[in-house]
């Protein structure tokens, strides 16, 4: 994407009140101005799922951190919505933890399902639309112990599940979203050497998930649609720009083609054509075909791929970040907003709307985030004008919470957060977030006053 494509309009209206003409970034009047969580990142207490088990291990997360209170949201999610509805947002997306709704098979607690109700209701009543999704990384112990998504049985535990969610909540949640990132949770915790539960490595084990998700995913979908109508239902992917370490490199480039195919796309096109490609298995599957509304489309950072005889574990691929590339904390991924535009191409081609579900990056001084939100909304920008089905970008995350095998190390929130005493403090990239939110572009002052290094990209004299 040349920059000459990404500079801003005149605004249409004319010149701003007491100003020069205002050159300004503008967004569609419907655009949803988002936040993203998940249950156990900031629920607390979700001492009934596997990675509740896994966090008591030792060793396996950073620092022996736990996720404990998380940011209290089963006890006062309220009080977050409050801050988020100040910035200005319009949007949430948020999970349901099956653990809670479903403490053992087939028994379900109504108190559970009731506190999603007032969770649910409280955004509404903020003016914020909720995105649900029913499955992001956690299962119930129950499940874990008889195999869980390796199991074919999964299927039918999981429809049961998401029927008693929808017929309670379903009058609540314009968006569903089933499963998030299936091949991210497949690959971390079958081909992740131990960092996720349950901690196995077989990559034929992640064909299997990967199977099973595919299928409970469509029985989802139908259900869904059986029991609310005029719902949307879509599948959350991470796209991950994967490009050739060396691109005269025949098999960098060919190896760098095979990890895009089976990392961002065999899923989402056994979806499409109901045809399942190696590794997720062979043949087809014709109950998963034109199973989602809408694509949520996850971006973060690129990597760079090199053969390398010496990764036989990694299918000889060698991925690293771009040498000299400005890195996030803890080396987490490249600052990379171009691999932004490329997703929601990429994303683009199925033809379907698209949905920016996560973005974001982990920042503790907040020393980076301000130009990351700018230099990434600033592709989703330039997207739009090319017409791209975006419906909203909901920004990963709305408070720094539990970061899996990272435990608290990686810190993403638009609020920081002190997880010992639940302080709170807006970080100033949030408020840059909430004065986008409120105008529904991006101007001059915004970025002279947050990333005044851009000015000269984005507003060229
Ligand atoms: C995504 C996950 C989300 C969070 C971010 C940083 O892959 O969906 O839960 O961990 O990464």
């Amino acid at each position: 994407m040349g920059d000459a494509a990404l500079t801003s309009q005149r605004d249409p209206t004319g010149e701003a009140p007491g100003h020069a003409p205002a050159a300004t970034f503008y967004f569609p009047k419907d655009f949803r101005w988002g936040t993203a969580t998940s249950s156990h990142q900031v629920e607390g207490n979700n001492t009934n799922n596997d990675w509740w088990a896994w966090e008591q291990e030792p060793g396996r997360i950073l620092n022996g951190d736990k996720s404990g209170l998380a940011c209290n949201w089963w006890e006062n999610a309220e009080a977050d919505f409050d801050r988020t509805a100040d910035m200005g947002t319009n949007a949430h997306r948020l999970s349901i933890e099956w653990s809670r709704v479903e403490p053992q098979p087939g028994l379900f607690d109504d108190d559970a399902l009731d506190r999603y109700r007032q969770m649910l209701q409280a955004l509404h009543d903020r003016g914020i639309e909720p995105m649900v999704t029913l499955h992001h990384f956690t299962n119930p112990l129950w499940l874990a112990e008889k195999g869980g998504w390796e199991e074919p049985s999964v299927v039918t535990d999981f429809r049961r599940y998401v029927r008693a969610v929808v017929e309670r909540l379903g009058d609540l949640v314009p968006l569903w979203v089933t499963i998030n990132e299936p091949m991210v949770y497949a690959v971390q915790a079958y081909l992740g050497m131990g960092s996720w539960p349950p901690g196995k490595n077989s990559l034929g084990l992640v064909g299997q998930v990967a199977r099973n998700m595919l299928q409970a995913h469509a029985a989802a979908y139908h259900l869904i649609h059986e029991l609310r109508p005029d719902s949307q239902v879509g599948i959350v992917r991470h796209w991950r720009i994967l490009e050739p370490s060396r691109s005269s490199s025949p098999l960098d480039r060919w190896l760098a083609g095979r990890l895009h195919c089976f990392f961002n796309r065999y899923f989402t096109d056994a979806l499409v054509t109901g045809r399942l490609r190696w590794p997720l298995g062979g043949g087809r599957m014709s109950e998963l075909a034109g199973t989602f509304d809408f694509l949520g489309l996850n971006y973060y950072t690129r990597e760079l791929v090199a053969f390398d005889l010496g990764h036989a574990g990694g299918l000889f691929a060698r991925r690293h970040f771009a040498p000299g590339a400005e890195m996030s904390d803890d080396d987490y991924g490249e600052v990379y907003p171009p691999g932004i535009y490329q997703a929601l191409k990429l994303a683009a081609a199925y033809r379907r709307p698209i949905y920016i579900t996560e973005n974001g990056l982990p920042d503790a001084d907040d020393d980076q985030r301000p130009r990351f939100i700018l230099s990434h909304l600033r592709q989703v920008w330039a997207a739009l004008q090319g017409n791209l089905p975006i419906m909203g970008y909901y920004h990963w995350s709305l408070i720094d919470n539990f970061e899996w095998d990272r435990g608290w190390q990686q810190r993403f929130g638009l609020i920081e957060l002190d997880p010992a005493t639940q302080e709170r403090r807006l970080r100033p990239s949030g408020e840059l977030y909430g004065r986008i939110c409120r105008s529904g572009c991006i101007d001059r002052d915004m970025v002279s006053q947050y990333a005044p290094e851009l000015l000269d990209q984005m507003f060229p004299a």
